[in-house]
């Protein structure tokens, strides 16, 4: 019987090239086939980060998102649809697998770390052998770019999707020291409203494609636009207690 492969999650960091990991490089070198989520049609931002890694010839296999924006964030239809999806990308993986090929799916930043790939990993992880390469989370990209030192002795810091309401943001943004709020998008004026709320503004850094080509650095309180595109977050660092 032959042996089942290896499926790898393997993270790519934040977006310069430069910083995958040596394991993630090899393991792209190596894989049997390499996937990816993309949104339909387009070749996705995993794909273009490790494009300078991906040995001519690879076989590969794009998992391109179905159409989730005409049904609201969280109802039934999302929901269904997103399963039916996952669950496609699952059974197309397994066959691959079951060849005794290894499977690499590559991810932005880390993978287990608000990462699609978890729904697939949570469901394929009892069937066959599974491999976690860790990548350079997208926020930690971005306080190298900012150069913000971020946490100070005892500080606590708290990571907040912007998707969270206004009030829920607020009253955490208050009781912690220091703040990352990801996934702004058209989040973003709530956010805003909330940072300002909790009387950190002065405090607060935007950030847009940390590490990327175009990368923004910007004290919040000079971003004039009141919207962000899909990778930006605001960095709010710790001030801790110093010698
Ligand atoms: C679905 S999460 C994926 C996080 C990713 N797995 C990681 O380890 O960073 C996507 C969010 O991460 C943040 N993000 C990730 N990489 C970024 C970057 N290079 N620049 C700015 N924001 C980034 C944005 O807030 C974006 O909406």
């Amino acid at each position: 019987m032959t042996q089942p492969g290896t499926f790898h999650g393997v993270g790519l960091g934040p977006g310069d090239p430069d910083l995958l990991t040596v394991q993630a490089v090899k393991l792209v070198e190596s894989a049997g086939l390499l996937t990816y989520f993309a949104k339909a049609g387009r070749r996705g931002n995993a794909r273009a980060i490790v494009d300078k890694w991906v040995p001519k010839g690879k076989p590969e296999l794009p998992l391109w998102y179905p159409m989730t924006t005409e049904s609201h964030f969280g109802s039934d239809v999302y929901v269904d649809t997103l399963r039916e999806f996952y669950e496609r990308s699952v059974g197309a993986i397994a066959d691959v697998l079951d060849m005794g090929k290894d499977v690499v799916l590559v991810c932005e930043g880390d993978p287990m770390f608000y990462g699609s790939f978890m729904h697939l990993h949570a469901r394929l992880k009892d069937r066959y052998p599974t491999k976690i390469t860790p990548g350079v989370t997208g926020m930690a990209g971005c306080w190298a770019a900012a150069g913000l030192a971020m946490t100070w002795g005892d500080d606590q810091l708290s990571v907040l999707p912007g998707t969270l309401d206004e009030d829920d943001l607020v009253e955490r943004l208050k009781a912690t020291d220091a703040a990352v709020i990801m996934k702004l998008g058209s989040n973003f004026p709530k956010v805003r409203k909330a940072i300002e709320r909790a009387g950190l503004t002065a405090r607060a850094t935007y950030v847009e494609r940390g590490t990327m080509a175009g990368e923004i650095v910007l004290p919040l309180a000079e971003r004039a636009e009141d919207s962000a595109p899909y990778f930006s977050l605001i960095l709010i660092p710790g001030e801790g207690r110093r010698p």
